[in-house]
């Protein structure tokens, strides 16, 4: 088996039988670890990318059944940030080393492309160094544009899943995983560094999704990858289901840094709040992002995509400190540098993937 994990090294990819076994035993967790490790310090050196993350509105006009703030639940708290706050969570983050903002919020339907482009504006001119990531779910080709024009830099967007199959099953008629992978095309051709993912665990998911979500990925060739365990939210209607595991996920942020050694990959969230040494244990199998909460205290509990989301401290900004310890007692050094990832060079490529 462990040549499977060679085979993966060398050629950046591995038929899909190869990858079914690889993604179904534990037996060589250690090895593909280790491995992964390898290449991300091949890559990244010892060096994980910050990002302030700015939760900016809990108001959401979806309903996908397994996330807290969809539009039918009636016991989220909502709220909005206004401009003048958001530029004050930068300006906090700023003081701290941040040098990426990251706008994230539920498809509100307030968020109009002026108001957007209002804010994308102001903080591009009051932070020229930083780079602005957005994170609004789905829009038109145009308004996407708007916003890169106005100085927006990134774009996170998770596919989900990419068969369309469970996609159905994850979420309401009128959302479609065609529509989701369109929209990353977009983004992508209008300039964006464009950031896809998935749930690990989310119900219904095979095996043989998983691998269509890594051939989808081989596709897009994303500058970042973003993924986590799913876990229930109690008044969503996924609430019995099971939850994402701690090993799965961290074996397909493994198997996420062998296929694809440039991209960032963060160590979620979600996998800080399954785990208490969730993200380390993240940063170990590959990972080489994390993501602080820079959204003011008073809201962050509202933002509840999922039940019990860490709010021990570290994952705000002012735990910075105690992050930076956490990673380097785990063997990494959090730097401050905007840590941008434009494109792959031919080199990388081989046998057509990544
Ligand atoms: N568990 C884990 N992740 C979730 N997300 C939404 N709901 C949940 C949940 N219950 C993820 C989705 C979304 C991202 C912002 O959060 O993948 O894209």
């Amino acid at each position: 088996m462990p040549d499977r994990i060679e085979q993966l090294l060398q050629n950046r990819t591995l038929p899909d039988k190869e990858l079914k076994q690889l993604i179904e035993t534990d037996a060589y967790d250690c090895a593909l670890f280790a491995r992964a490790d390898e290449v991300r310090r091949q890559y990244y050196g010892t060096d994980v990318y910050i990002r302030g993350l700015i939760e900016f509105t809990s108001f959401c006009r979806n309903d996908c059944y397994y996330c807290g703030i969809r539009r039918s639940n009636r016991k989220a708290r909502r709220y909005r940030l206004t401009k003048e706050e958001i530029l004050r969570c930068c300006r906090e983050g700023y003081a701290l080393g941040f040098r990426t903002f990251v706008l994230q919020g539920g498809e509100d339907g307030c968020d109009t492309d002026d108001r957007m482009c209002g804010i994308v504006r102001a903080i591009r001119e009051t932070f020229p160094d930083c780079a602005i990531t957005l994170s609004l779910g789905e829009r038109s080709y145009e308004s996407y544009r708007r916003l890169f024009e106005a100085g927006a830099d990134r774009y996170l967007l998770r596919h989900e899943t990419a068969n369309e199959a469970h996609y159905r099953r994850l979420h309401p008629a009128e959302l479609s995983a065609g529509r989701r992978k369109q929209c990353l095309w977009d983004l992508k051709e209008i300039g964006y560094q464009v950031g896809a993912g998935f749930m690990v665990g989310s119900p219904f998911q095979t095996t043989e999704n998983l691998i269509e979500d890594l051939r989808f990925l081989q596709e897009l060739k994303p500058a970042m990858i973003g993924i986590g365990p799913f876990i229930p939210h109690k008044d969503t209607p996924f609430a019995d289901f099971a939850g994402g595991s701690l090993k799965q996920t961290l074996r397909m942020v493994a198997i996420l840094r062998l296929m694809f050694p440039y991209a960032l990959i963060p160590a979620t969230t979600a996998l800080g709040t399954i785990h208490p040494r969730g993200r380390e244990l993240g940063l170990q199998a590959g990972a080489n992002v994390v993501m602080p909460n820079l959204s003011p205290a008073n809201v962050r509990g509202k933002y509840e995509l999922y039940n019990n989301k860490i709010y021990t401290g570290e994952e705000s900004a002012q735990g910075l400190e105690r992050l930076k310890k956490k990673a380097a007692a785990a063997g990494y050094r959090i730097v401050t540098a905007r840590g941008d990832v434009f494109g792959y060079k031919k080199t990388d490529v081989c046998n057509g993937h990544l």
